[in-house]
């Protein structure tokens, strides 16, 4: 069950959660035309009247050009305004996931972009970990990730994920935790929600932006720590195989955080992941806001 936080964003104010309601007949509910972001907050360690959030820029930069891509506007600022007036009206003592959507919210029908109304909502739930951090299985999809040439795969648009819900409603009905999409070219694309990186003698390799995958904001960062740390960092496509034979095998994302994969189908990977588990502590040092290099990366608000 989800803890929601107590204040969403709806309308261009703060209410109660329950009443931040949209009618039945909204029309981003029939025809998935709304865009979400989704990014994570947690009290500072040290000073816990400040809230953490974990590269709000970057967020706030690819929720405005996914409202873009639905062709509507919504600018840096004002959901930065909304998520501080948001973030304060509730107070959260707990690390929260907050989920912003702009959407067309035009009541009626007829699928279009033009000549309607849209609108955007922020709320947030409390959120530990989404997948195990000791690992999860996985197997390959027998669906197959969207080609950019179908809808715009760089913003995060509501109803390209009927195949994340596909993919990973059937790797977990088939006994799997998560779900690994090949593209159209038959190259490892991404998993439902997260993007994917192999270890292979010594050097990170993660499929690059041509292979269909969303631009993620844990992926672009933790390749800037690799890079900075003197790892060798390789953007190319990434056949099948080499997943089985990879030294380690791991999934990046906002809600995921870094996720090692233990077993892909019936292959049992190794356990012994040294750069993974470099990078991920690297990372959660900075996200707690303990690494002063990265203190751009951090953005402190006063809750209280
Ligand atoms: C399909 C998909 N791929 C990858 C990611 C990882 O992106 P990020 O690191 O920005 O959360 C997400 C999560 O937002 C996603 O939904």
């Amino acid at each position: 069950m989800h803890q929601f936080l107590p204040y969403a964003w709806f309308r261009g104010e703060c209410v109660p959660f329950a009443e931040a309601n949209v009618s039945i007949a909204t029309h981003a509910l029939h025809y998935g035309t709304g865009a979400f972001g989704g990014m994570r907050a947690i009290p500072d360690p040290k000073e816990n009247r400040d809230f953490l959030l974990f590269r709000v820029d970057r967020h706030a930069k690819r929720l405005s050009q996914s409202a873009k891509l639905l062709l509507t506007e919504l600018t840096e600022d004002t959901f930065l305004n909304a998520l501080k007036v948001m973030l304060k009206a509730n107070k959260p003592t707990k690390p929260i996931y907050l989920r912003p959507f702009v959407y067309t919210s035009d009541l009626g029908i007829a699928p279009r972009l033009h000549n309607i109304e849209t609108d955007f909502l922020i709320y947030g739930i409390e959120l530990g970990d989404y997948l195990s951090p000791e690992g999860v299985s996985c197997r390959f999809s027998s669906w197959t990730r969207q080609e950019d040439c179908s809808l715009p795969l760089r913003g995060k648009i509501s109803g390209a994920y009927i195949t994340s819900s596909l993919a990973k409603t059937e790797a977990v009905l088939s006994g799997f935790d998560e779900a690994l999409l090949l593209n159209t070219k038959g190259k490892v694309s991404e998993a439902s929600g997260m993007n994917i990186f192999i270890v292979r003698e010594g050097n990170l390799i993660t499929p690059g932006v041509d292979q269909d995958i969303l631009e993620g904001i844990t992926r672009a960062s933790v390749i800037e720590i690799a890079k900075d740390k003197g790892i060798n960092v390789i953007e190319r496509a990434v056949d099948k195989t080499e997943l089985f034979i990879a030294d380690e095998v791991f999934l990046t994302g906002t809600a995921a955080k870094i996720t090692p994969i233990r077993k892909i189908e019936s292959t049992i990977l190794g356990s012994n992941r040294p750069i993974m588990n470099y990078l991920k502590e690297c990372l959660v040092d900075i996200t707690e806001g303990r690494n002063p290099k990265y203190n751009q990366w951090i953005t402190r608000i006063k809750i209280n």
